[in-house]
């Protein structure tokens, strides 16, 4: 099924806007060059994990060097700062146990269209 969300434009990039689309709360992002679906629960104890912030995070390299990648990909849960990327849903620091429910979404005449 698919779902008027928003429109083009009306979504700054690097922020969310929550929507509520056929029962589910789901947060739709913008990058600045794609828009990204979440579902707006955090697995860890169930807060709008979407009114968090976005963040980066350091990435995978040698020891002693840290190097800051992947900026404004990764959602900060508000409650206890669990780190999700907002493309996949997973969690950095299990992505194998904790994933949060991503969505396809495409863009069809001006119109931000989340995929369910
Ligand atoms: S409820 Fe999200 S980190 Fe605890």
């Amino acid at each position: 099924m698919k779902y008027n969300a928003a429109e083009v434009g009306e979504i700054e990039i690097g922020t969310c806007k929550i929507v509520n689309i056929d029962g589910r709360s789901i947060g739709i992002y913008y990058d600045g060059e794609n828009y990204h679906a979440i579902r707006n629960v955090c697995p860890h104890e169930q807060a709008e994990l979407c009114k968090g912030h976005f963040s980066g995070t350091t990435l995978t390299s040698k020891p002693h060097e840290y190097i800051y990648g992947m900026e404004g990909e990764i959602l900060v849960c508000p409650w206890h700062g669990w780190e999700f990327n907002v493309k996949t849903g997973e969690s950095l620091v299990d992505p194998d146990r904790y994933r949060v429910k991503v969505y396809d979404v495409s863009v069809e005449e001006d119109r931000i269209v989340v995929h369910i």
